[in-house]
């Protein structure tokens, strides 16, 4: 059986004093149940984040991270200083680092590759334009995205691998991929995994959705046979909104 994951993603929000309320007040409304809940503040606030959550329920990522172990990238972090700081996943190829930032498939493959050698899970998006969809291109962009994202990768490495299948148009715009299209889209995700790496892998990879999820939608999507979880943007800045999802 696959752990259910619910993952908040603070994208560039929260100083260090805010994540610090945000976490108080969160801590105590989740609760124990058979899931993993991970929240994933700014590169800085995550030393702070890191000591409040120790001997919580709730696990530690981060929104991003270079390959390289360390040496002269201005403004990068390295894998080592999240691992130090006790961060255990790692979002990569979000689709704001790719249409904003310009990550390409190779780089973020790069990034996958070395966050599974630093025992790190990565949590690999992939989602398609509003264009792509309607010009049904959809499997074709989700294809070229997790061949990429996971080229030259071998099996034994991929137990700690999470996917998020994240349609760009319904980000932060307030409409859900109905629950039938993203169970449709994770299905043939774990189809692609299942010829790539075998049965094992594409039945055990926990692949979650990620769009506009709140509390009002989350069970539904937590319904569907292929969804193991979500990737949750707006509503996981919420204590309140995040941890209804959380309980959902
Ligand atoms: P929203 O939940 O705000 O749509 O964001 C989703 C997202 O990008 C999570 O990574």
């Amino acid at each position: 059986m696959r752990k259910p994951i619910i993952a908040g993603n603070w994208k560039m929000h929260n100083t260090i004093g805010e994540a610090r309320e945000l976490i108080e007040a969160l801590l105590p409304l989740i609760e124990k149940r058979e899931r993993e809940v991970i929240v994933c503040p700014s590169f800085v606030c995550l030393s702070e984040a890191s000591k409040l959550l120790k001997g919580s329920d709730v696990t530690l990522g981060a929104q991003n991270m270079h390959y390289e172990d360390k040496g002269a990238y201005t403004g990068e972090v390295s894998p080592l200083f999240l691992k130090e700081i006790g961060v255990s996943y790692v979002i990569l190829g979000h689709s704001e680092r790719r249409h904003i930032f310009g990550e390409k498939d190779d780089l973020i493959n790069n990034k996958v590759k070395s966050a599974l050698k630093h025992g790190l899970n990565p949590i690999l998006c992939v989602g398609e334009t509003l264009k792509e969809r309607e010009k049904d291109n959809t499997f074709e962009i989700i294809q070229t995205q997790i061949y990429g994202g996971l080229a030259g990768l071998e099996n034994e490495n991929l137990a700690k691998l999470v996917i998020a299948y994240e349609p760009v148009w319904a980000i932060g715009t307030g409409k859900t991929a109905t629950k039938e299209d993203a169970n449709e889209v994770i299905a043939y995700i774990r189809r692609l995994l299942s010829e790539k790496f075998g049965d094992e892998i594409g039945y055990n990879t926990r692949i979650l959705y990620g769009g506009s999820v709140k509390p009002s939608n989350i069970k539904e999507l937590m319904e569907m046979k292929e969804i193991d979880g979500a990737l949750v943007g707006g509503a996981s800045l919420k204590a309140e909104d995040f941890s209804k999802i959380a309980n959902y």
